[in-house]
């Protein structure tokens, strides 16, 4: 548990029970034990409806003023590829490889194959994939040019693995097909082999298309509608409008690796887990409102006097009143396996976009790594930070106005 967290605000919320007990939502505490079958008992019936039909022609812009794969409606699967540039690569190089990679992107998402693509079958279906690009701080020393990215300061909350951290360049690929994505990995990577070497692959997963409709929140392995505040007006918090020219109407990106301990948190009771984020498992909905989107109250006191959504609940620590200063997360599932124990090798690809990390993302960051009831069962296991250029017209290439 991080320090900075009162007896007081624990008990209100609820941090200790995943090995202690209960606690009702009114904080009367109970001594049942946590049953992970009496998450079935609440849980919603399943329902025989008619699968969406998803398209595997359909197609995502690539040219434009905004790299698509952000404000994109997230499809089904990703993965983030991140590269090193070989040392001694230079402006001149930087610039072959971007080319050549924004001339494959462009072909790939619009359902065309790659200029030397090796199974040209595998390009007809797109099933909306995209390509999206960021520059790492790597990649702006080896062009002598200052970077507008850093990477984040360290928390205390962080137990990062430099397998999954850092980075030149990265490369988003997201589709709502398995082996699109695949396709698309492959033929990046062969574009890029002789310019660098690949530092980390990244994959994630949310429901399948088939499963979901558009629209609605995701939920992540620990059972949560997760994406649910997301600003809506992008123009002022996602896409970036001062500072250098070349960047504007990009974004900046930044990546962690989150790894979720599954294992203590099935001993976590219903109550608790509710209590932790601040928000109802089924409804996704404020423990002080009825549905998902109602505004939290974060001001209600229940009859004891203790705020119903804890003072140390994720929502509440994450929080930004400002609209405009939110970050826009776009997160993905990940699952590695089972090792021999039965335990699971699973988390979050935390994915947030924002016009300024400084700003907006690291204010965030800091008070969750100060006190968040979620610090229990959750630990930051990768980083990376990356400038997403904009669009490019037609005919451009993704860079150009920094690097042409
Ligand atoms: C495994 C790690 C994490 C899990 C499981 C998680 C889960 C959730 C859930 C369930 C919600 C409530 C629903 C929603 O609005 O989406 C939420 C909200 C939020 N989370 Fe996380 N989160 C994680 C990590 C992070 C990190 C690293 C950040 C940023 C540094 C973050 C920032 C936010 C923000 C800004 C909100 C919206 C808060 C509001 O204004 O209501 N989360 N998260």
């Amino acid at each position: 548990m991080a320090s900075g967290i009162s007896r007081r605000a624990l008990l209100a919320g609820g941090a200790t029970l995943p090995v202690a007990g209960g606690l009702t939502r009114d904080g009367a505490s109970t001594v049942t034990p946590a049953k992970p079958t009496a998450m079935h008992t609440t849980g919603p019936a399943a329902t025989h409806t008619e699968p969406t039909a998803v398209s595997a022609r359909a197609v995502e812009p690539f040219d434009g003023a905004h790299q698509a794969g952000i404000a994109t409606e997230p499809q089904a699967h990703a993965v983030f590829l991140g590269l090193d540039l070989r040392p001694g690569s230079d402006k001149e190089a930087i610039v072959r490889l971007l080319q050549l990679l924004t001339d494959d992107a462009r072909r790939l998402t619009q359902g065309r194959p790659a200029l030397a693509d090796t199974e040209p079958e595998l390009a007809a279906d797109p099933a909306r994939l995209t390509i999206t690009f960021g520059f790492g701080p790597g990649l702006f020393a080896s062009a002598g040019v200052k970077s507008p990215v850093a990477a984040l300061p360290a928390f205390s909350i962080d137990r990062l693995d430099r397998r999954w951290s850092g980075g030149d360049l990265l490369v988003q690929v997201c589709a709502d097909d398995p082996v699109t994505v695949a396709h698309a990995l492959r033929m990046v990577v062969k574009d890029a082999r002789s310019f660098a070497r690949v530092r980390w692959t990244q994959r994630g997963f949310r429901r399948s298309a088939h499963a979901h409709s558009p629209g609605t929140t995701q939920r992540n392995l620990m059972g949560q509608l997760d994406g649910t505040v997301n600003p809506a007006d992008l123009d002022r918090a996602v896409w970036i409008s001062e500072g250098p020219e070349w960047l504007r109407g990009g974004t900046t990106l930044v990546l962690r690796r989150i790894r979720m301990n599954l294992e203590t948190w099935d001993a976590a009771d219903r109550v608790a887990r509710e209590f932790t984020i601040g928000r109802r498992l089924d409804t996704g909905a404020p423990l002080t409102g009825r549905a998902e989107r109602d505004e939290p109250d974060f001001s209600r006191l229940n009859r004891l006097g203790f705020p119903v959504i804890p003072e140390y609940a994720h929502i509440r620590r994450a929080r930004v009143n400002d609209p405009g200063q939110r970050i826009l997360r776009r997160p993905y599932n990940y699952d590695e396996g089972v090792a021999a124990d039965g335990s699971s090798d699973s988390g979050l690809i935390f994915v947030s976009y924002q016009a300024d990390i400084g700003r907006q993302f690291i204010p965030v960051q800091r008070r969750l790594a100060e006190g968040d009831l979620l610090n229990e069962w959750i630990t930051p296991v990768g980083s990376a930070v990356f400038a997403v250029p904009p669009g490019c017209a037609p005919g451009g290439w993704i860079g150009d106005r920094l690097l042409a």
